[in-house]
């Protein structure tokens, strides 16, 4: 009953005190949605905002970000860093126009094929856009999650990880509706509240579900040893 309890909290916190009017919100376009999520990997909000509207400007579909020339593209991307993202980027957009007819494919598994698209990127996509019932798993959400479960398997090892990837699956809203908003809700919830140093725990939506927190030290969660 605990465990049931988790999606619909998270559901109501999210509407209530999440974000709702970032660019790539409020639509279910993949093309701008995967943009998004590949930009925020490893890039603060704020620096994305800019990018992410100069590069709609120049690339307003896939299509013309596959026809581009490598250089335009690399230029657009320049100073947002990690630049296998953006010759990943392009290949994805060649590999949607040249083995989907132009269109992004509409489940996590088929997105996951794509160059530079891994599991949880997949599922963001898939769940925002086509309300598929498929979990996440970036650094946040393992954070979030590795305390709501108190789960004490060691990330660094891929079964533990996998682990992981099956509880955080049965913890998904059973409505596809819900699925953006939950998906939003635990990127939500890892951005904010459950920080890595000083976890805002008496402000916390799941607060009561939180295993980590009854134990009384969210923060030795998850667990990692190499890296
Ligand atoms: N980081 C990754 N995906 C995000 C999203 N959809 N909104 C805000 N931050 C994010």
């Amino acid at each position: 009953a605990l465990r049931g309890d988790f999606a619909p909290r998270l559901l109501a916190w999210q509407r209530r005190e999440g974000r709702h009017d970032l660019p790539w919100q409020n639509t279910r376009d993949p093309y701008r949605v995967w943009l998004s999520e590949i930009m925020l990997q490893q890039t603060q909000v704020t620096t994305v905002l800019g990018y992410y509207k100069r590069f709609l400007e120049r690339f307003p579909d896939v299509a013309a970000l596959a026809a581009a020339p490598n250089d335009e593209v690399m230029a657009a991307w320049a100073g947002l860093g990690y630049y296998s993202r953006a010759r990943n980027l392009h290949k994805c957009a060649q590999a949607v126009v040249e083995r989907h007819g132009g269109a992004f494919p509409r489940s996590a598994a088929e997105l996951a094929e794509l160059p530079g698209i891994g599991r949880s990127t997949a599922a963001a996509i898939a769940s925002f856009c086509f309300g598929e019932r498929v979990a996440i798993l970036d650094g946040n959400v393992k954070r979030v999650l590795g305390r709501l479960l108190a789960f004490d398997g060691d990330l660094s090892s891929a079964a533990q990880e996998k682990r992981l990837w099956r509880r955080a699956e049965a913890l998904l809203p059973s409505s596809p509706e819900d699925m953006p908003a939950y998906t939003q809700g635990l990127m939500d919830l890892g951005a904010s509240l459950c920080a890595t140093r000083s976890p805002q725990c008496l402000l916390c939506p799941v607060a009561a579900l939180c295993t980590g927190l009854a134990e009384g030290e969210p923060t030795r969660y998850p667990v990692k040893t190499k890296k």
